[in-house]
């Protein structure tokens, strides 16, 4: 688990001795879980749109240590960041600000608490993360399923993975207040070392991919601009799909899903829909989700150069039409689509900051990390953030 750390980078292996450091005790009783954060490699903002998806959990993990107490008490407490925060199990959990990161955890609690599960008594945490924060890997789905997952083993719940993914979803919606669709919760529970996962976000089929990249290897860029979901206009968008959505089935066209038309059918029936804007977002939909397939076929006839190509696609898509981009992200992805060794280059996650990735020969990966640093820094006046990762497995107990 602790292989190819770099200098920076927190070494799971001192996550028990942490703990006592903090909360006193022995080993005994103490549990770590791991979560890893996610790329997607195709399929934007189409999870909430019934469309398929292509994510894989990546070899960056945030680590969860936890032990129940002999009272009522809920302690948080991170190795990064400053402060605890302290709660009650008996408490009625509300999002409040000043909670900060708490928040992704106690959202966990309040959907359990909901679901009927009862704690019998408190718990401390000590949490280490390796995924940067609000950057675009889903930091904060690795906090929720990673915590859900922890809790669940540590108070006999028993979740299956689904469910996993399920709560920290509900937790998003129903305590965070951001719509967001299913497909970060499902790779970050679901993911395996080596494999992709091809997820229909209507039937929540899905069919593991081994992702073979030869001599290539994908690139986190992060663009380092910090934003949150709900911040951002990630519940517009949603908004504006189900409108178009809405014109279409009026219209007479028997659908449940934007992803459920083929680009034929969309062109043949985007007539009715009259506003410019609801016309690129649900174009962008249904072309995406016709991407996300011809991703897969490539990569199964090992045609990374295709793939390649719709990766540059994707991204002109999601500045165009979906409009999620920004200057940060373009310029990353520009300059990374010019590079030597890159075969394509996109944003990844919700957009408007937060991170973008590119496939790059394996030689080619130092040369192309100083020269897009370069351009990003000259157009943008800081630097980027970036790592060449490995596909890694979902969440799980250390
Ligand atoms: C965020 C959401 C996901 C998905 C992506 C965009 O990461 O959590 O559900 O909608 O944005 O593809």
């Amino acid at each position: 688990m602790a292989n190819s750390l770099t200098k920076n980078e927190y070494n799971p292996t001192d996550l028990k001795a942490d703990f006592i450091k903090t909360y006193g005790g022995t080993e005994k009783d103490i549990r770590i879980f791991s979560s890893p954060a996610r790329i997607n490699i195709i399929g934007e903002h189409i999870d909430y749109n019934g469309g398929k998806v292509f994510p894989a959990a990546i070899n960056r993990y945030l680590y969860v240590a936890i032990r129940k107490r002999p009272d009522t008490k809920i302690c948080y407490k991170s190795v990064q960041f400053e402060g605890t925060h302290l709660f009650d199990i008996n408490d009625n959990f509300t999002f409040r600000k000043e909670d900060d990161y708490a928040n992704y955890l106690n959202g966990i609690l309040s959907q359990l608490k909901a679901k009927g599960y009862r704690f019998n008594c408190g718990f401390e945490v000590l949490m280490a993360s390796n995924v940067p924060a609000g950057g675009g890997i889903s930091s904060s789905s690795a906090l929720e399923c990673g915590f859900a997952y922890a809790v669940s083993e540590t108070f006999g719940f028993n979740l299956d993975r689904i469910e996993i993914a399920k709560l920290g979803q509900m937790s998003e919606h129903n305590f965070m207040g951001v719509n967001c669709g299913i497909m970060d919760q499902f790779i970050i529970s679901m993911g395996k070392e080596k494999k992709a996962i091809l997820l229909d976000c209507n039937t929540l089929e899905y069919q593991y991919a081994p992702l073979e990249l030869g001599d290539y290897r994908f690139v986190v860029m992060n663009t380092n601009k910090i934003r949150r979901l709900a911040d951002s206009k990630y519940n517009e968008r949603r908004e504006q799909c189900e409108e178009a959505l809405k014109i279409l089935q009026d219209n007479g066209t028997k659908i449940d899903a934007l992803c459920q038309l083929t680009p034929a059918e969309w062109e043949e029936k985007k007539g009715c829909i009259k506003d410019e804007t609801l016309l690129k977002r649900a174009k962008h939909c249904i072309y995406e989700n016709q991407r996300v397939l011809d991703a897969v076929e490539a990569l199964k006839a090992g045609d990374l150069a295709k793939l390649g190509k719709l990766l540059n696609e994707s991204h002109k898509s999601l500045d165009e039409d979906y409009e999620v981009t920004g200057i940060e992200l373009n310029t990353l992805a520009g300059a990374a689509q010019k590079q030597e060794g890159c075969l394509g280059a996109r944003m990844t996650g919700a957009g408007f900051g937060g991170c973008a990735i590119a496939l790059v020969h394996k030689d080619k990966v130092d040369s192309f990390i100083e020269n897009v640093q370069k351009e990003y820094t000259r157009t943008i006046g800081y630097n980027a953030g970036f790592f060449s990762c490995e596909s890694g497995n979902g969440v799980t107990t250390c």
